[in-house]
């Protein structure tokens, strides 16, 4: 009855859906408080009706919350817990949990149903420490059934302990993916019986960091020779792991990349290599039949190990330069009538799908595998940004979003400067809370097709386990909430007092989340508009041939007297990036003779990607626009650095002027000077 009294409630939408007056992450589709409270200081007697199955697992989980749980064979009246089951549901996941004073009732259809209202169950146990269980009812299903986080063991080889802890956390904030990144250029990590120097050579490298073998000769050594640093999971071993998730509702997905990102594959099979013997190579040759019973032979291993219905099979970042010039690839292309390299990718990618379906799977793959036309069945991971995944979705093929805007937690989630070398950006949690894979202004068909949403965490810059669980939580908290809770239910401040909480547990609990408490946040110039005394005023870039370049253009002419000062990244529309050999040379015209006490403007140094500080600042001042005073010259040494920096070049004084001229030098390293406004005082 009470069910459908929630149902109609939800139907006619007259009971608010609230994440205010709860505190469960992700934030549920319907909760309502009751009055009174169940005492779950007593022993709970536990019964699971006939219909429910994995029921070890269950119980398992049941005890997991911390309650004192008996299992018994019939519902008591008092102090109990029952599964009840359902027929009728709108999402496999669905549960329904009502809390009562007498005991704990919970419905669902499936398992993984159950399984979800026990997650609720625990976080409320946690809440309420003082065994005091507030009543409520509760009706709550996922908005999207793929709900994942994608950790690369590649750039760093991970234990399996690692995994499991992360899998721990990603089930209790039902998540429902792990894609495990296995195979790429910095290592191959699973054990493949029919191609073993995948794993006794491919695997292992000297320098211990992504960054020092990246950056130095990009060697592999042998298994157990001295320094060898790497590893790889054992079948047993993936076999386990496989295990553990599933038993936590978790399915994971194995990435076996291809025809890209295939150095290491090459380095162990050098024979597989185009034909003109390129010295290193990371593409596979697609000439090659040869290189089709590799992969298939790998696929056939790998299906053995991962029951998930989805492969991975990679299909990013793909150099097709070789294939143009290698005589297999070439006869191919003649012989397959393939009129274009990218039709080449797209025919291994068709085969590899072809190979999979037959025995039952499905591939994923990135969003280049649009290019040269679409493999039938494949599913989309658009990562480029949104319009991959859109563009599936429009020929009806399923999408996974996880654009690096909002989706990539590779990049650092606080202030640049204060955090560990990373990849560059800045996406911090609301940037990522805010993120919505289905927006009301997508079509329906579109929306149909979205399938969940991904984070991708990718290991470069992250040698360490605490540094990439660091990067990870509570990042991940925010995905698992964009995955999960409607929108209507979704509130950023209400979501960032319970991330704060689960931090602080995951703290206690021997995790090591970023420390959001103390969160510096965006870069605190660019948050509101400033007001200075070249604001609006009139910019001439001296050499135009040394223009800002296009990608950065910002605003335009206007950008560095617009008010805006710029965030922490460079790709904000803000900052105005400058390529040419000239560096910056600006002229602000006042309009009129104007008193001045400071000229400042600030530029950023992100070594990584390329963007420098200046190494000269020069300032004149004039009043007729023909002779020209100068203010200041500043002189800067500029290093590389691992860390990315913010720096102020300006003059403090007191002159009168009409024009300004701002000029800042590149240094002896190429790359982009930033600077997002010159402010006048
Ligand atoms: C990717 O980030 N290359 C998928
Ligand atoms: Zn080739």
């Amino acid at each position: 009855m009470r069910k459908f009294i929630v149902l109609f409630a939800l139907l006619l939408g007259s009971l608010p859906l609230s994440a205010q007056d709860n505190q469960i992450t992700p934030a549920p589709g319907l909760f309502e408080a009751e009055d009174g409270e169940l005492d779950a200081t007593q022993t709970l007697k536990l019964y699971m009706d006939e219909y429910v199955t994995d029921r070890e697992t269950l119980l398992e989980a049941a005890r997991a919350t911390g309650l004192d749980i008996k299992l018994v064979r019939r519902p008591a009246k008092q102090g109990y817990i029952n599964f009840i089951s359902d027929g009728e549901y709108v999402s496999e996941e669905q549960y329904y949990l009502y809390i009562e004073e007498d005991g704990i009732e919970i419905s669902a259809a499936t398992p993984a149903g159950y399984f979800y209202a026990l997650q609720t169950l625990r976080q409320i146990v946690e809440n309420n420490p003082d065994g005091k269980l507030p009543a409520c009812s509760m009706l709550d299903y996922p908005r999207f059934e793929y709900r994942g986080i994608l950790i690369d063991v590649s750039r760093h080889f991970r234990s399996l302990d690692f995994l499991k802890r992360q899998i721990d956390m990603m089930a209790r904030l039902k998540m429902n993916r792990l894609h495990l990144h296995l195979t790429d250029a910095a290592g191959w990590r699973m054990e493949i019986d029919s191609y073993p120097r995948l794993t006794s050579y491919a695997a292992w490298r000297t320098p211990a960091t992504w960054k020092e073998w990246w950056y130095g000769d990009r060697q592999y050594v042998e298994e157990g020779s001295e320094g060898a640093y790497g590893g790889y999971y054992t079948k047993a071993e993936l076999r386990e792991l496989v295990a553990y998730a599933a038993d936590r509702y978790i399915t994971i997905i194995p990435e076996i990349e291809m025809p890209g990102h295939s150095d290491e594959v090459l380095a162990a099979y050098p024979e597989l290599r185009c034909s003109h013997l390129p010295e290193r190579q990371g593409e596979l040759c697609i000439g090659k039949e040869a290189t089709f019973e590799m992969m298939q032979a790998i696929l056939d291993e790998v299906i053995k190990v991962f029951p998930s219905e989805y492969i991975h099979i990679g299909g990013d970042e793909a150099s097709k330069d070789n294939w143009a010039l290698c005589e297999d690839c070439q006869r191919r292309m003649r012989e397959e009538g393939l009129e274009s390299v990218e039709e080449l990718q797209s025919y291994m990618i068709h085969r590899i799908e072809e190979y999979l379906n037959e025995r039952g799977r499905q591939i994923i793959g990135w969003d280049e595998i649009l290019q040269g036309g679409l493999a039938p069945n494949a599913t989309v991971m658009s990562w480029r940004g949104e319009e991959g995944g859109i563009a599936a979705a429009e020929a009806e093929h399923y999408v996974i979003m996880s654009p690096h805007g909002y989706c990539y937690i590779d990049a650092p989630q606080d202030a640049p400067p204060t955090q560990p070398e990373a990849i560059g950006g800045y996406l911090p949690l609301e940037k990522v809370y805010s993120y919505d894979p289905a927006p009301e202004t997508m079509s329906a068909k579109v929306a149909y097709h979205i399938k969940g949403v991904q984070a991708n965490l990718w290991a470069e810059f992250i040698p360490t386990d605490e540094h990439y669980e660091m990067m990870l939580w509570p990042r991940a908290i925010a995905i698992a909430e964009v995955g999960w809770s409607k929108p209507q239910v979704k509130d950023f401040a209400n979501f960032r007092c319970r991330a704060l909480d689960i931090v602080e547990r995951m703290q206690a609990e021997g995790y090591n989340p970023f420390d959001l408490k103390n969160e510096i946040g965006d870069r605190p110039e660019s948050r509101e508009p400033i007001d200075h005394l070249a604001l609006g005023k009139t910019v001439t870039y001296n050499y135009p041939s040394f223009y800002y370049g296009p990608q950065y253009a910002a605003a335009g002419d206007v950008a560095l007297v617009d008010g805006l000062r710029g965030t922490w990244t460079y790709a904000d529309g803000r900052w105005q990036g400058f390529l040419g050999r000239g560096g910056v040379d600006v002229t602000i015209d006042m309009g009129e003779p104007t008193v001045v006490h400071s000229i400042k403007a600030d530029f950023m140094q992100y070594c990584g990607p390329g963007v420098y500080m200046p190494c000269k600042v020069e300032i004149w001042g004039s009043l007729d626009g023909e002779n020209f005073e100068p203010l200041t010259v500043i002189d800067h040494e500029v290093r590389y650095e691992d860390v990315p920096s913010f720096m102020n070049f300006g003059w403090e004084g007191e002159t009168e002027v009409r024009y300004i001229r701002y000029k800042a030098h590149r240094s002896r390293f190429s790359g982009f000077l930033f600077v997002d406004e010159i402010v006048v005082r």
